[in-house]
C-alpha cells in the first residue's frame, strides 16, 4: 500500500516535471518552433549588419553600428512577434544585456554540456516558468564565438578597438574568447500562454 502511494506520488511529480520543464522534448513544441524561427531572423538580422558594416567601414564603424543598432533590432523582432527577444552572456558588453538568475543558470549548464562534449549547433534549453500567476514560456540557445567576432571580442584587440569599446562601455567584461567559446545566448520569453 505505502509503495502504491509513492509511485503514484512519483507518477504525477514527474507529470508536472514534463509539464513544465520542456528541455529536451522528443518532439519540439510550437512555442520551442516558434522560438527557433525568431532566433534565426533576429541573428540574420544582427550578423547583416555588423558584415556589412565591417566590410563598408571597418571595426570602428561596426562598433558604433553594434552600440546603435543591437537595440533596436532586438526591439523590431520582439514588437513584429509578440516575444521579448534579447541576447545575454556571463561577460556582457552592453550592462542591461546582463543575466537574471534563470538565464545565469541555463548559460552555466550550457558552459557544463558543452565541456561534456555536445555541440553548440543544436543545443537549446526551454522551460514554462511561474511568474506570479502567469506562466512564461522561456527559451535560450547558445551563440558560438566565431573568426569574424574575434576583432571585438578576442583575446587580441587591437588597441583603436579597445579603446573605443572603453568609450562606450566602460565596464566592459566581453573579451578573451576564442573560436568556439560560447560568446553569450540568444534569450526568449513568451507571456500569456
Ligand atoms: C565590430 C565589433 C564587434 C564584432 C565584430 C562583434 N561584436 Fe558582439 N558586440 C559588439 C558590441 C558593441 C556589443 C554591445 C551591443 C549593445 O550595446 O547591445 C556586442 C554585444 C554582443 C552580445 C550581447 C551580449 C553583450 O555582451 O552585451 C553578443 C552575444 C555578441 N556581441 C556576440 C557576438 C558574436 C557571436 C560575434 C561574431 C559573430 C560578435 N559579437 C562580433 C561588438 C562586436
Amino acid at each position: 500500500m505505502k509503495s502504491m502511494s509513492i509511485k503514484v506520488l512519483l507518477a504525477s511529480t514527474l507529470s508536472l516535471f514534463s509539464l513544465l520543464a520542456s528541455a529536451g522534448e522528443k518532439v519540439p513544441s510550437q512555442n520551442t518552433l516558434d522560438a527557433r524561427a525568431l532566433v534565426k531572423a533576429f541573428g540574420g538580422d544582427l550578423k547583416h549588419v555588423l558584415k556589412t558594416s565591417m566590410k563598408s567601414g571597418g571595426p570602428i564603424k561596426a562598433l558604433a553600428q553594434c552600440n546603435t543598432q543591437a537595440g533596436p533590432i532586438a526591439k523590431k523582432n520582439s514588437t513584429s512577434s509578440g516575444w521579448d527577444i534579447g541576447r545575454t552572456s556571463l561577460k556582457v558588453r552592453n550592462e542591461s544585456n546582463a543575466p537574471d538568475e534563470w538565464e545565469s543558470i541555463v548559460l552555466r549548464q550550457f558552459e557544463k554540456r558543452k565541456a561534456a562534449g555536445e555541440s553548440l549547433k543544436t543545443m537549446e534549453y526551454s522551460e514554462t516558468v511561474k511568474d506570479g500567476d502567469k506562466l512564461v514560456y522561456r527559451y535560450m540557445k547558445p551563440i558560438p564565438t566565431a573568426g569574424l567576432c574575434l576583432t571585438c571580442h578576442g583575446g587580441d584587440v587591437s588597441e583603436e578597438v579597445t579603446k573605443k569599446v572603453q568609450l562606450l562601455y566602460p565596464n566592459d567584461q566581453a573579451t578573451g574568447f576564442t573560436v568556439g567559446d560560447i560568446r553569450g545566448a540568444f534569450t526568449l520569453q513568451k507571456t500569456n500562454l
